[in-house]
């Protein structure tokens, strides 16, 4: 394994043994609202501290995108951290949360981990060398149409300016698909697109670093990743796509009907 993705895998176990030590303790913690359903806590903060000293040990001059501490230093190479990723359900004990931990090389995605420490499930990703998990390869689900797909999403729980945008597409996603699945961490969502249990995702208004890992394992596994227009622009828009190129095509033209102009972005 590549040292860059060893330590991520590292950094990524030592913040999940953190999220599982106060997973059943959720209600003597100390919860900050950052915005409204934004919540914190400093379970989120003690393991983001965490992976951060584990890369710093190891990498003290690469830069830092960390969603809880913000941006450090300069570098080429930059950590994109969500230490926390389904905070809502972490909060309530519902077991689907992550930790996310991708690594950008002037901009370009090399490698990225989301480790799920409940169910013990190491997705890694390094460009160029195929997506895994707990170290056996993965790719994405072969389906080719719509009909009979699973497919995984997430609420616009928070900013809801899209939300008659997102019910239309919601309503052709349930007319189309065998089922829609919102199990609330938008990491594990993309992790579960590249190891083919569902067969593709959409989601709007998503930060960097809930799907940096998650869009390369996407991509390493065989699949494709874009915004709602079917172009690049998802990291900076939030608004992304992930499936296998077939269905990846077929949800694009299933959701275009419902992008007003913004979403078209
Ligand atoms: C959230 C989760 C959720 C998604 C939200 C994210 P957080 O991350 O990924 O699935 O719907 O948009 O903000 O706040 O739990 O790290
Ligand atoms: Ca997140
Ligand atoms: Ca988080």
């Amino acid at each position: 394994m590549q040292p860059t993705l060893n330590i991520a895998v590292r950094a990524a176990r030592s913040a999940g043994r953190i999220l599982l030590r106060y997973s059943d303790q959720v209600d003597h913690l100390t919860v900050q609202t950052k915005s409204r359903n934004d919540f914190v806590s400093e379970v989120d903060r003690g393991a983001e501290e965490a992976i951060i000293h584990e890369l710093r040990s190891k990498f003290p001059d690469h830069a830092i995108l960390a969603e809880e501490s913000g941006a450090r230093g300069r570098s080429e190479f930059e950590w994109v951290i969500d230490p926390l990723d389904g905070t809502t359900n972490y909060l309530h004990g519902f077991p689907q949360f992550a930790v996310s931990i991708a690594l950008r090389h002037r901009g370009r995605l090399e490698c990225g981990v989301v480790y799920d420490p409940v169910h013990e499930e190491m997705f890694t990703a390094a460009r160029g060398r195929g997506a895994q998990l707990n170290d056996r390869r993965v790719r994405v689900a072969s389906r080719k149409i719509l009909d009979g797909t699973l497919i995984g999403t997430g609420f616009p729980f928070r900013e809801q300016r899209h939300l008659d945008a997102y019910l239309g597409m919601f309503k052709t996603m349930v007319q189309t698909t065998a089922g829609i699945r919102r199990p609330g961490s938008a990491a594990l969502d993309f992790a579960y697109v590249a190891c083919g249990r569902t067969d593709g995702f959409w989601e709007l208004g998503l930060s960097e670093w809930d799907f940096a890992a998650g869009a390369l394992l996407v991509s390493e596994a065989g699949g494709t990743v874009s915004d709602l227009a079917g172009g690049t622009r998802h990291f900076e828009t939030g608004n992304v796509v992930a499936a296998n190129l077939k269905i990846h095509q077929a949800m694009l033209q299933a959701l275009r009907p419902h992008l007003n102009e913004s979403l078209s972005a």
